[in-house]
């Protein structure tokens, strides 16, 4: 997602930022902007998409001697990708890097616009910089202004300073969002929101804890704990490679991405969820005009994110919704008729099958909606309308975080819908935001789990065969996980309803055959359960994941205890990643780059 670099000394300032900001570029995003502060003026250039832009756009810009200067690359999440939400955001004397969300900056920027403030973009990061100003022309030096704008700044931050009257100095908070100072000899100071964009530049850095704050020199920095106490500055040298700093310190981008879920699905549901309704700024208000049908067409995992849906929508909207795999739907000469509303599902908006049919559809006069990570992919481009999933970078051929946010979206989706339909009542939608509130922590990876997937992978290397069961959601998490392990581990395995296994795979029920039951508390559990037994008595080994006691099981792995059955399923849903990926790492497997597979398949 967004990328922070800063620079103070005398080396070519603008190159320095562009060059730091291309290192993270990996993470995606949309626009970019850097200002430098140079002989009391300050150099600011803005552009939408790639870096190329704004090299060119600051192209005649040169500095010479010593300045200051602040740059970040946007991932959209609050307004659209254009020149006035990129940052810097501008003040009268100052400007504004930032990573993360300010939650109460609604309210800040009521106060503020009632005192005369004027806003120019949507973002939520303006606010801290009129913010600032504000405190500036009431207390003494901009530093007790800095502190008063913390002081009133809910939710995570990582955000860097610059303001006219201190223009030696670059002012830095951290809470929740990465932020890295370095330092090179006696006299170059660096900034960064990871290790990438410091390597080959900062010899020693700061890793700021969060509530740190304080403000920097070429010569020195200044650092302060969460309750105003002065800190020492103690570095560490800045050994790390490009590539292992990409990957912050995990083995695998699919590890980081698994890890980085609760941060990802955290900007999904920003300014999505209201009391009792779901609001998608992005859709028109129309889209659901007429609309009496949905059909849901998608690819690989994807497509498992849409079998999800067609639960939640039709119990939820009440709606009759059906799903299919885009490469059959193409060729099977489908009935369509304009009451159907058709959603394409993408994470990189650009797989060919899946493009075909919304064409299809599109031709064929019908509406159109995608839900995609990719803004201004081919999909995004051609719908009606489109819902960014807001994952980031996904690099890991093996989705992860792609599938969290989409099934997050279509979670809200439903209920969004259920809204207008007036299908369930407002208390119950109110119920389930409560629910989606609680996933960046229902996601979040324990070590204690980390550790128990990692042990148990041992036991599971070998063998004839998978089977992950599950009913409702579950079943369709079961395809995910079956899926997941097969891309990595090229290990045999299935995805099955599990009142299905009766109808035949039990057959192959025998010590060698690994079943991985999902048994949530809160979705058909005594029937699942039942299922199970039927495997355990004809001697297949079981591996269960349930809240749940569980003595059928050979493994149990215990979930957390939740009030509704989709935090369950979100939390297995991490588990069985990482269930898959120690699996492929024990067989010595490219966990990232898996045999034959391809990121995004952009052929038939
Ligand atoms: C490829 C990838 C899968 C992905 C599928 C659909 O097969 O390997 O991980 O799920 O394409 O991709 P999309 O970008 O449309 O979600």
């Amino acid at each position: 997602m967004c990328g922070i670099v800063g620079y103070i000394g005398t080396k070519p300032v603008k190159e320095i930022l562009i060059d730091g900001l291309r290192e993270l570029e990996y993470r995606g995003y949309d626009s970019a902007g850097i200002v430098v502060l140079q002989n009391h003026q300050f150099s600011l250039f803005k552009a939408v998409g790639k870096l190329i832009n704004l090299e060119e756009k600051a192209s005649l810009f040169e500095s010479t001697g010593f300045s200051i200067g602040i740059g970040h690359t946007r991932w959209a999440t609050h307004g659209k990708p254009t020149e006035l939400n990129a940052h810097p955001h501008v003040g009268a004397v100052s400007y504004v890097v930032h990573n993360g969300i300010i939650e109460n900056y609604q309210e800040l920027k009521n106060s503020l616009t009632h005192e005369g403030v004027q806003f120019v973009s949507q973002t939520d990061t303006e606010v801290i910089v009129h913010l600032f100003e504000h405190h500036l022309s009431n207390v003494g030096t901009p530093f007790e202004a800095f502190k008063a704008t913390l002081a009133q700044l809910e939710g995570a931050y990582a955000l860097l300073l610059v303001t006219a009257s201190e223009d030696k100095t670059i002012f830095f908070a951290k809470n929740g969002s990465p932020m890295i100072v370095g330092r090179r000899g006696e006299d170059e100071t660096f900034f960064g929101s990871s290790d990438a964009a410091l390597i080959g530049k900062a010899q020693e850095v700061i890793y700021l804890e969060d509530g740190q704050y304080g403000y920097a020199t070429a010569e020195t920095i200044t650092l302060f704990d969460p309750h105003h106490h002065a800190l020492q500055s103690r570095f560490t040298p800045l050994s790390v490679t490009k590539l292992s700093a990409q990957k912050e310190g995990y083995r695998f981008f699919m590890e980081k991405e698994i890890y980085e879920q609760s941060t990802v699905l955290a900007d999904t549901l920003m300014g999505r969820l209201r009391e009792d309704e779901i609001y998608f700024e992005e859709l028109p208000s129309d889209l659901f005009e007429g609309i009496c049908e949905i059909k849901l067409c998608a690819c690989g995992t994807s497509y498992h994110a849409a079998m999800v849906a067609t639960y939640l929508l039709e119990r939820h909207a009440k709606i009759r919704t059906s799903v299919e795999i885009a490469s059959e739907f193409r060729y099977r000469e489908p009935l369509l008729t304009p009451d159907t509303l058709f959603v394409v599902i993408s994470q990189s908006g650009e797989t060919a099958d899946t493009l075909e049919t919304l064409k299809m559809a599109k031709k064929r006069g019908l509406k159109t909606l995608v839900i995609c990570n990719v803004d201004n992919s081919s999909m995004v481009r051609l719908a009606d309308a489109s819902i960014l999933t807001r994952a980031g970078i996904e690099k890991g051929v093996a989705s992860t975080k792609a599938f969290a946010t989409q099934v997050s979206v279509l979670w809200m989706l439903s209920l969004h819908l259920a809204g207008l339909r007036q299908t369930l009542e407002a208390s119950e939608i109110g119920r389930q935001i409560s629910v989606l509130r609680t996933l960046p922590s229902v996601v979040k990876v324990e070590n204690s789990t980390h550790e128990q997937l990692r042990r148990l992978s041992k036991r599971y290397l070998h063998g004839h065969g998978f089977f992950f069961i599950g009913r409702d959601v579950f079943f369709p998490l079961a395809l995910e996980g079956a899926l997941k392990l097969k891309e990595i581990s090229y290990l045999h395995a299935e995805g099955y309803p599990s009142g299905e296994m009766k109808h035949g795979p039990i057959a192959l029920a025998d010590p060698e055959l690994f079943t991985i039951a999902l048994l949530p508390e809160h979705k058909l559990y005594d029937k699942t359960k039942s299922n199970v037994e039927e495997l355990s008595a004809r001697d297949s080994t079981i591996c269960s994941l349930s809240p749940l006691d569980f003595d059928k099981a050979d493994d149990h792995i215990r979930t957390h205890s939740h009030s509704d059955y989709m935090a369950e399923f979100f939390e297995m849903m991490v588990i069985l990643q990482l269930f898959s990926m120690e699996i492929a790492i024990r067989l010595g497997n490219d966990v990232d780059m898996p045999r034959n597979l391809a990121k995004s398949v952009t052929v038939e």
